[in-house]
């Protein structure tokens, strides 16, 4: 789908939709009167195709207990393997919720109280709760940054992990906030340092099908699948397509040691193994009938993120945008024109934005705010002029 036709079909008005992005700015932001741009959904409709399946359900009008159809699995498995060279076995997909939740199972079924977990930050900030709410170690390894370009210091991440015996490596792939979309050679250092000591991936890949510039590539597939045993996989249809209230995400474990003590947990400690029917009829339609809608939504980000990086780089020519190779959310650092403990301040007290800040996903974040560009063009229009008139007083 061509972007033009991509905003025809799918621009959408959200407020007062009970949407935590809009309706629950007075919650988040205490005040309601902002431009939204925070949270990781998107202001687009979702495909045609899921709003007739899920019609159709609806139409049909009982919401009994529910099979989950093969059919549901084949669209995953076939998806990634057509779009990411991953081959998915059915026995190795588990069902949760979210991929957060899944991030918070696998803490408790993997480690005990008092063990070490490293991250690499800035990182999406349910990873570091997940670690400290559950009463584990947080380690943690910065991320370098070269003028914006985030890549590992695979020093310090080894260094850290002998000197805490950590069990576990949370990995963002593609990496939120600061859009990298890690390569192969960068994947197998981080799984070679692993395997050497012991410590288990859970690679998150939530923002796989997003990739805007170079390929994203499964961890568990490094070196035809040398290391599958000591990653756990998640990911799900929710960014890719804008179905995060559908709840439907994918856990995918090969090691069967790991996959036994996932099953024992799920099925009695939280006693969740499957999930709502509209996710499973949401998910399955997207992967099988998505394809033309994901085309459009990647084109419409190419081009708001085009927009906001030639407007910056032309009226704040300090001001650090990181490439976004991955994910639908934009990178940028401001201390150059604002000091970190100011940056509230202006972009939400003066500017009217919601945005995350930087140091909600760790210290290395400071001085940055993560903007989300799947929204329209004139709110990203809208949000440029904002910020640029600010500074720019
Ligand atoms: C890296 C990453 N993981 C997980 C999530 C949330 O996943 P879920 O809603 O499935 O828990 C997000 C949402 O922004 C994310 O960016």
């Amino acid at each position: 789908m061509n972007q033009k036709e991509f905003e025809e079909k799918c621009s959408i008005e959200r407020i007062n939709t009970n949407s935590v992005k809009w309706d629950g700015l007075k919650k988040k932001f205490g005040e309601d009167n902002l431009l939204s741009m925070w949270v990781a959904d998107m202001d687009f409709k979702v495909p045609q195709e899921v709003i007739n399946v899920l019609n159709k359900k609806i139409e049909h009008g009982v919401f009994g207990y529910a099979e989950i159809k093969d059919s549901y699995y084949d669209a995953f498995i076939k998806w990634e393997e057509e779009k990411h060279n991953y081959r998915v076995k059915k026995e190795s997909i588990r069902y949760s919720p979210g991929v957060v939740s899944a991030i918070y199972w696998l803490v408790n079924i993997l480690t005990k109280e008092n063990d070490s977990i490293i991250i690499s930050t800035p990182v999406y900030y349910p990873f570091h709760n997940a670690v400290k709410e559950n009463n584990r170690k947080l380690i943690i390894s910065d991320l370098k940054n070269n003028n914006g370009y985030y890549s590992f210091d695979f020093i310090d991440f080894e260094r850290k992990i002998v000197e805490n015996n950590v069990k576990i490596y949370i990995l963002c792939s593609p990496h939120n906030p600061v859009g990298r979309v890690w390569k192969e050679s960068e994947l197998r250092t981080i799984l070679e340092i692993c395997k050497r000591n012991n410590v288990i991936v859970i690679s998150d890949e939530i923002h796989h099908d997003l990739v805007l510039e170079g390929k994203h590539i499964p961890t568990a597939i490094i070196d035809n699948y040398k290391y599958e045993d000591m990653v756990i996989t998640l990911t799900a249809p929710s960014k890719t397509f804008n179905l995060a209230g559908c709840k439907n995400s994918f856990v995918i474990i090969t090691n069967n040691e790991i996959m036994e003590k996932f099953d024992k947990y799920t099925s009695t400690v939280v006693r969740v193994t499957n999930g709502n029917e509209f996710g499973y009829l949401a998910a399955e339609a997207a992967y099988t009938q998505g394809d033309r809608w994901l085309n459009g939504v990647k084109k419409t980000l190419k081009q708001n993120f085009d927009y906001m990086k030639e407007t910056l780089e032309r009226e704040l020519p300090l001001a650090k945008i990181s490439p976004l190779e991955g994910t639908y959310l934009a990178w940028i650092n401001m201390e150059n024109y604002i000091q970190n403990d100011e940056l509230e301040n202006i972009i939400q007290g003066k500017c009217k934005l919601a945005v995350d800040y930087g140091h909600w996903f760790g210290d290395a974040g400071q001085g940055c705010i993560r903007i989300n560009i799947a929204t329209s063009k004139d709110n990203i229009i809208e949000a440029m002029d904002r910020i640029v008139k600010e500074i720019k007083k």
